[in-house]
């Protein structure tokens, strides 16, 4: 069968230039792959208290979700220069219970990017230092800090940069070869 991408958009807003080039990459997803976009705005943030008997629904759905995925594309803007909290409260919620994390060994990527110049680059890194600590293997190359990202869409949210669709092309490709050094199918 096909190896299962999840996409994690790091912003919820409508309009996300985060939203947007995680739609592009599912637009061109290599062959042999299933991309899909992985909700995470309906989830309560993490209290351990909920384990048990009043597991929420949408944890148990979301762990169940990722346990089901192959690979992880993680599709980021920076917010005060760190990983916005819906995003990491994502991972948390499918980190647990102890011993029973559902990222473990799963291949991923970071992408992050910023209206502004440095592309997102601190919350990037940051969401680094998480997936080490779940066993996440992520990509180190090559690295996807997109600035100025306001212009590279247009108003219908239409990738039109060239040079960025080249750029995320090769990136799935390069995301590819890293994906099959851990998963057979
Ligand atoms: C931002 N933004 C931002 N940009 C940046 O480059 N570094 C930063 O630390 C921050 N901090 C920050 C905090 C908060 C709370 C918000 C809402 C925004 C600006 C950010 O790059 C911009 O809003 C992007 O458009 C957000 O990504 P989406 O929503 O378009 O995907």
């Amino acid at each position: 069968g096909n190896i299962q991408v999840g996409l994690f958009v790091g912003s919820l807003r409508k309009e996300s230039f985060n939203k947007k080039i995680a739609n592009y990459l599912i637009s061109i997803a290599p062959k042999g792959y299933e991309y899909q976009l992985i909700e995470i705005g309906q989830l309560p943030f993490y209290n351990e208290d909920l384990e048990g008997d009043k597991l929420p629904a949408v944890y148990k759905e979301f762990r169940a979700t990722i346990e089901a995925l192959d690979a992880f594309i993680f599709v980021t803007p920076e917010y005060n220069r760190s990983v916005p909290a819906v995003l990491k409260n994502a991972i948390d919620v499918a980190s647990r219970p102890y011993g029973k994390a559902k990222w473990n060994k799963k291949p991923a990527a970071v992408i992050s990017s910023s209206i502004g110049a440095i592309g997102g680059f601190g919350a990037n890194h940051h969401l680094r230092q998480s997936l080490v600590f779940v066993d996440v293997p992520t990509m180190a190359q090559p690295e996807a800090y997109i600035g100025h990202v306001a212009k590279l869409f247009d108003e219908q949210g239409k990738l039109i940069n060239e040079d960025t669709a080249k750029f995320l092309e090769d990136y799935l490709a390069a995301f590819s070869t890293w994906v099959e050094r851990f998963v057979k199918k």
